[in-house]
């Protein structure tokens, strides 16, 4: 496991970026899983400029998005769909028909896809990774899921008001994210800090999904300072 600590969520993301650039340099076709979230949003920025400025490109690239809403439309507003679109699909050269959402038989296109090269995710409060909440199974399948109290609560600040946050919503398993050949993990601020350390240097437990990734062997964390708050050891 590779630990960065930077200085804040800008050096965070520039750190993601970076590291997401090389990747593409060297594998040009490569295949993303990718987070929504607040999280990725300013790395998704700097990834769009560094296309713009011909640095990289995504022409060879395929995504396969994390999670989604169930029930809402691609072009519904609160959907991941419309998230991605809006900001990084449109402002990179990715092929339209190269990004790919949980729908059905997610886990065989992502095989026949030729597997995920680099998975980027973000972490919930309670310790979830996608929409897979405490209590998920190690060996879950992308499948559909109900969010816990606290991710409603959270989530609700992209809606009117909580009752609108969708219940019900499909995510990639915690086994297809540990199938990918990399993870790389982001997180930012003090209200994570307390899911970090639980997942970083707590026992491994389906009531903390991201612990999980400990098992994994080629992991990088980036961390911004307040989400490394509680962490005990230097890794
Ligand atoms: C959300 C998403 C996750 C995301 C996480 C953190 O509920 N389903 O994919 O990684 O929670 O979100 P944020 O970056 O907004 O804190």
């Amino acid at each position: 496991m590779k630990l960065y600590i930077e200085k804040d969520y800008n050096a965070l993301s520039e750190r993601a970026a970076d590291i997401i650039s090389s990747f593409l340099k060297e594998k040009p076709e490569a295949v993303l899983g990718l987070p929504t979230g607040s999280t990725p949003i300013r790395t998704y920025e700097l990834l769009s400029e560094k296309c713009k400025r011909g640095e990289i490109s995504f022409k060879k690239v395929k995504t396969f998005n994390l999670d989604e809403y169930s029930k809402l439309s691609p072009v519904d507003k609160h959907s991941y769909h419309y998230f991605m679109d809006n900001v990084l699909f449109s402002k990179i050269d990715i092929k339209k028909e190269n990004n790919f959402f949980p729908y059905e038989k997610y886990d065989e296109k992502i095989e026949k896809g030729g597997g995920i090269d680099l998975q980027v995710l973000g972490i919930g409060r309670d310790g979830h990774i996608g929409f897979n909440e405490p209590g998920s199974e190690f060996d879950s399948k992308t499948r559909e899921t109900f969010l816990a109290e606290e991710t409603i609560e959270d989530n609700s600040r992209f809606f009117n008001n909580k009752k609108d946050v969708p219940r019900k919503t499909i995510t990639m398993g915690i086994e297809t994210i540990m199938k990918a050949k990399n993870i790389l993990v982001i997180a930012s601020g003090e209200n994570k800090s307390e899911a970090v350390s639980k997942a970083l240097e707590g026992k491994i437990s389906t009531e903390v999904p991201a612990s999980i990734i400990q098992r994994h062997k080629n992991v990088i964390i980036i961390l911004d300072k307040e989400a490394a708050n509680n962490l005990k050891t230097g890794l």
